[in-house]
């Protein structure tokens, strides 16, 4: 039968960690992904994005944010992809963490960005959830680097990276919204990262990633497929 899922695949993609749940955020999941948002993510004045999206007033914010689920999910081929997860903590959407790449079949390169909102963060969440998608780029899909940056103050994205075994890859110039920023950049390889002691459970792998232009096949010899795990 064609469903939605068998027509676009990611859909049927799930990173599980001991806490958490990560799967691609389908229409059904804006308004959760909303109301997190308005909840506040960041100090006011203090926008931690390239953009400052979440400054947004409330009518605004909705909008703009269904359009740039939109607007990723409709760009990304197997060239070029953004994969937008929502971050479920027991059921509680609690944020959003990103993926995507590039010419990934050549570069095997991906890059992350990430929000909890407020009341969930400072618990470790921000870093299982990237370690989730790092896990998954490296074990599953077959990356050798994942990058990331932030701006210098941003101590708790830093410290995620830092926690993870992310070494430091320059500082830039980078202008963000017409205001000159200097960014922390970052990247981790398969032999630097410091590994959680669980395992990621995914479901869903084989038919998303021929979307994602990488391999298809289970784990990299060596990585344990779903084992245990506490369960979201
Ligand atoms: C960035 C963010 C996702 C991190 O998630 P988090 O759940 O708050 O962070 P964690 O609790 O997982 O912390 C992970 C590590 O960073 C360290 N850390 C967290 N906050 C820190 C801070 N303010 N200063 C120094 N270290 C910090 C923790 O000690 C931990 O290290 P450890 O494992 O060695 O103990 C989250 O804080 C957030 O959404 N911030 C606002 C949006 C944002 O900045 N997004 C990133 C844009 S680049």
């Amino acid at each position: 039968m064609t469903t939605l899922t068998s027509i676009w695949p990611l859909h049927g993609l799930t990173l599980a960690t001991p806490r958490l749940a990560l799967r691609p955020i389908a229409d059904e999941h804006i308004p959760a992904a909303v109301e997190a948002a308005l909840g506040g993510i960041h100090d006011a004045g203090k926008s931690p994005f390239s953009s400052p999206w979440a400054e947004a007033s409330p009518e605004e914010l909705g909008p703009n944010m269904a359009r740039w689920y939109w607007r990723c999910r409709a760009e990304s081929t197997p060239d070029s992809w953004t994969l937008l997860l929502g971050v479920w903590h027991y059921g509680e959407f609690v944020g959003c963490q990103d993926i995507g790449a590039k010419e990934f079949a050549t570069l095997k390169t991906v890059s992350t960005g990430s929000w909890l909102k407020k009341s969930a963060q400072g618990q470790g969440l921000g870093k299982e959830m990237r370690a989730a998608v790092v896990l998954y780029a490296f074990d599953w899909l077959g990356a050798e680097v994942a990058e990331s940056e932030a701006a210098v103050w941003n101590s708790s994205s830093l410290g995620v990276s830092g926690s993870l075994g992310y070494e430091l890859n320059g500082l830039h110039r980078h202008s963000w919204g017409g205001i000159v920023r200097d960014v922390q950049h970052v990247r981790v390889t398969p032999a630097l990262l410091k590994r959680p002691d669980w395992v990621l459970r995914v479901s869903g792998h084989e038919a998303a990633a021929g979307l994602l232009g990488a391999r298809t096949e289970g784990p990299l010899p060596g990585v344990p497929e779903n084992g245990p795990s506490a369960g979201a």
